[in-house]
């Protein structure tokens, strides 16, 4: 059976499961960074980059409205931020999550330098987002719509927010096939969870990591959802032997 949303364990419907995760993101925010990086070997600074490369001409326009949702510390977001002209209009910066909201506020806010390009922090949820609708020309999340409680769901709101012609990325972790998939699968599972036990001092962010890739719809079936949804181009791209890959897409007209 497809899979419909993020499934923390002990929830039972989607409310439970989107305070679970709030709650466990709230946890681990003040050690979030230093084990993305470590636990990633730095990789993540890549696919964030290739990831705003693909979007560089909306990027460079001033006046585009941009949406970054599931922002967390702001790594994807000062991706995106670098690639912005100066005086450009400010992203829009969005989490549930206070905790991790407060840490990307202080990397992606607006600096001495008035005319640097900055975003703005919104706490909101992804799945109900307090912004107009056909009002975006760009939604770009990373690592987060994996955890929403209903993918079609999201995949939803995203259309009724952004423009048409206006595009969608989705930066995520993907489960590799043939032998590297069986080296990855090892790390993921076993190596992952006892470092960020570790670091973090505790077990369960880091068994809900795997456990939350393992059960993530495959891309075929993922971009199955985004055309039933209403968008086309419907992409997948894989980073590194397809460990990640960025979903690419547009709200048509
Ligand atoms: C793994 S972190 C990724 C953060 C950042 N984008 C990055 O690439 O490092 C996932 C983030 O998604 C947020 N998140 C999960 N579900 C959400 C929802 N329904 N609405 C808003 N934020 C959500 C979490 O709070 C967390 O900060």
């Amino acid at each position: 059976m497809p899979a419909t949303g993020a499934k923390p364990a002990g929830v039972t419907n989607e409310a439970e499961a989107a305070q679970a995760v709030k709650q466990m993101f709230d946890s681990i925010a003040p050690r979030y960074d230093l084990l993305n990086h470590v636990l990633s070997a730095n990789v993540d600074r890549v696919w964030w980059w290739r990831a705003a490369r693909v979007f560089r001409e909306t990027l460079a326009e001033p006046d585009a409205a941009i949406l970054d949702i599931c922002c967390g510390t702001g790594d994807m977001t000062r991706a995106l931020l670098k690639r912005r002209p100066k005086n450009a209009r400010p992203i829009t910066a969005a989490d549930f999550s206070q905790e991790m909201l407060k840490r990307g506020a202080e990397k992606f806010g607006q600096k001495a330098d008035k005319d640097a390009p900055y975003a703005i922090p919104l706490e909101a949820d992804a799945l109900n987002l307090p912004i107009e609708a056909d009002s975006l020309d760009l939604i770009t999340t990373a690592f987060g719509f994996r955890n929403l409680a209903n993918y079609e769901a999201g995949l939803r709101e995203f259309h009724r927010v952004l423009k048409a012609g206006g595009r969608l990325g989705i930066l995520e972790f993907s489960e590799p096939g043939g032998l590297m998939g069986k080296a990855y699968a090892l790390y993921f599972r076993r190596v992952l969870p006892a470092i960020g036990r570790l670091v973090c001092g505790k077990d369960y962010p880091y068994t809900y990591l795997p456990a939350s890739v393992g059960s993530f719809p495959p891309p075929a079936e993922l971009l199955e959802l985004m055309r039933k949804v209403g968008y086309t181009d419907c992409r997948w791209q894989p980073y590194t032997f397809g460990i990640a890959g960025l979903y690419t897409a547009t709200r048509p007209d």
